[in-house]
């Protein structure tokens, strides 16, 4: 019998610097009456210098492991969803896994904007599922504020950084992730995109002149898509669990617009008080939202064992998703451990193996 995908483990971690509306005000033609009433932003956190996609992702999933009560070694798959990697490659994934010392572990980015958390949950459930790994860490993580053109009123007031993880680990008993929707639609690629960069259009001179690096969006039609398909994503997700929409206690939407997430409770039969919403403090972190809006609920006490939850997504791409997780909670400590005391160890190790990858190539006479 296939096991089942449980969520036992999960972290947040946000840049210490907050970014308010009135902030803006002094940046762009804005204000706040026009953010708040738009979107529901308040605020939003913002990397400074010392913050990378891979700092937030590593200390969320070490806020991860502590509550999974899981050690580094343990995990055998990273996946870390971000559309602001620290490079093109290595994968962030990889410096996370170096970070924390996951010495076992197989580490990949997945590109699927917003959604991509979504994706990333059900591509370590079926690795749980076919019995490939036990341990699998999910991090969405962003540092969307540095590819925003702080002169562009009509996208820098949306975006915030951060991170969150989950723990996923393959248990016997019925329960986790118990289905997911995946979609995609490349013909509206061009409606929210990162033009320069890739291989398509490499940096140059001119693409930095014309601002190709950052953030372009038509935030009317991401709109329409978001509303349409959050919908629809969210029954074919409780549908496919065989359950019903009324089976449901708990959505959390990405955080992307207080208005989307208000017109999705339109076209579902769920209660208003039965969605979470976080985005006034937060802002859009993209793939990062999901997860940290599930911290949040928890520590709200909003989300229990063995409610049924639906997490929904969607973004650039366009993609879009939504999961239905019968919620678990950590497995009963068997021992207790301190996954950031490994911390110097793993710091010790990453150094080692640098060295000795060093003393090899003098041997060799290779130029490292
Ligand atoms: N402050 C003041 N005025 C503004 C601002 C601002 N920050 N931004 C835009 N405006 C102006 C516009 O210039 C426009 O003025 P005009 O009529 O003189 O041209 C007016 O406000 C209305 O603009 P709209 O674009 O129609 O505003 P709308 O109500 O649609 O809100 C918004 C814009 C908030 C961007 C909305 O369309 C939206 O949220 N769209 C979805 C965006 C989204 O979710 N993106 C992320 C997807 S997830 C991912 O993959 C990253």
């Amino acid at each position: 019998m296939s096991p089942y995908a449980h969520i036992t483990g999960w972290g947040m971690a946000v840049p210490a610097r907050v970014l308010t509306n009135s902030d803006l005000e002094k940046m762009v033609d804005t204000d706040d009456e026009w953010i708040q009433s738009r979107t529901g932003i308040r605020q939003r956190h913002i990397a400074g210098e010392d913050e990378t996609t891979a700092s937030l992702a590593k200390d969320a999933a070490l806020n991860a492991l502590r509550v999974a009560n899981l050690n580094p070694t343990d995990v055998e798959l990273i996946i870390v969803s971000t559309s602001s990697p620290e490079h093109a490659f290595p994968a962030t994934a990889c410096l996370v896994q170096d970070r924390i010392g996951a010495t076992h572990a197989g580490a990949f980015d997945l590109s699927a904007a917003c959604s991509g958390f979504i994706y990333a949950l059900n591509m370590a459930t079926q690795a749980i599922r076919s019995g490939s790994v036990q341990n699998a860490i999910v991090i969405g993580a962003e540092t969307l504020s540095r590819f925003v053109d702080w002169e562009d009123r009509n996208t820098c007031v949306l975006f915030g950084d951060g991170a969150g993880a989950f723990i996923l680990q393959a248990g016997d008993e019925p329960g986790g992730v118990l289905s997911a929707v995946m979609r995609s639609d490349g013909s509206g690629g061009d409606l929210l995109s990162l033009p320069a960069g890739g291989s398509y259009l490499p940096a140059s001179p001119d693409t930095i002149l014309n601002k190709q690096h950052t953030i372009h969006m038509n935030g009317r039609e991401v709109f329409r898509f978001a509303t349409r398909v959050i919908v629809q994503a969210t029954k074919e997700a409780v549908a496919l669990a065989q359950l019903k929409i009324e089976d449901v206690q708990l959505v959390i939407p990405h955080q992307a617009n207080l208005r989307i997430i208000e017109a999705a409770m339109r076209g579902l039969e769920i209660p208003a008080e039965q969605y979470f919403i976080n985005i006034e403090r937060y802002g859009n972190t993209s793939t990062a939202s999901i997860p940290i809006a599930t911290c949040e609920a928890i520590q709200q006490g909003r989300l229990q064992a063995g409610d049924n939850t639906v997490f929904v997504g969607f973004g650039a791409g366009l993609t879009w998703g939504a999961t239905l997780v019968r919620w678990t909670g950590p497995f009963l400590p068997y021992r207790h451990i301190y996954p950031t005391s490994y911390r110097l160890w793993v710091a010790i190790r990453s150094q080692l193996l640098r060295l000795l990858r060093r003393i090899e190539g003098w041997i060799w006479g290779r130029n490292i």
